[in-house]
């Protein structure tokens, strides 16, 4: 599937068929995760895979309490082992930590979606609750969990236009040249965008 329409076409899935994901399609999306850039190149992520009923319960129910979560065949928590971090960049580990693990959860997602399977990015939990259901080691931390399997419904993408969000040069600057806007005409054709922002 082309990147560009991966990119536009994903959307967050919460309501789920209940046919299984084969194991050889999680391990793809986990492999396209690990292809993601990391701090220094530490590779510091952990994919925990979650089957068991029981298991999606207790951490759904601790996800203020999404039980539509219990729905998706498979849960994927994306883990940070921290301690790995901050042996390289001790002030900075949190936020690598952080940054690292959700570069591999889009590209785990953008992967799911090439492959037909939804996925919705989860992180609001207790990560001391995750930890103990999950049994997960000190030093290393729940990101995200990532929900995972074939799509029942189609959600329509919402976005704000690129001009609420793109400067030219300082922040908060929109004054380049009239005739650039509105900024989504160049999408298609950024080459033409720099060239003639160059100019001015
Ligand atoms: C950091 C983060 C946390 C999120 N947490 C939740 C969540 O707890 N529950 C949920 O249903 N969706 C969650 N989402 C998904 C967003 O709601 C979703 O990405 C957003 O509404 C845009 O929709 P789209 O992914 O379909 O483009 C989260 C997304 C991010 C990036």
């Amino acid at each position: 599937m082309d990147v560009s329409k991966a990119i536009k076409d994903r959307r967050s899935i919460k309501n789920y068929k209940s046919k299984d994901v084969p194991l050889k399609d999680i391990l793809e999306c986990i492999d396209a995760a690990h292809y993601a850039p990391s701090s220094g190149n530490l590779q510091n992520w952990k994919f925990i895979i979650i089957k068991d009923h029981e298991t999606k319960q207790k951490l759904a129910e601790n996800c203020l309490e999404q039980l539509w979560m219990c729905e998706a065949p498979a849960l994927i928590v994306i883990c940070s082992d921290r301690d790995c971090i901050e042996s390289y960049y001790e002030q900075h580990k949190n936020i690598f930590s952080i940054q690292n693990c959700a570069l591999a959860a889009q590209n785990f997602m953008l992967r799911a979606h090439s492959l037909k399977l939804g996925t919705c990015f989860v992180s609001g939990f207790s990560k001391m609750q995750i930890k103990r259901i999950l049994k997960i080691d000190e030093g290393v931390e729940p990101e995200a969990i990532i929900t995972l399997g074939y799509p029942s419904e189609k959600p329509i993408s919402k976005r704000h236009h690129i001009e609420t969000c793109t400067f030219f040069e300082t922040y908060g600057n929109r004054r380049a040249d009239k005739s650039l806007f509105p900024l989504s005409k160049h999408v298609k054709s950024v080459k033409n965008l720099f060239s003639k922002f160059k100019k001015n």
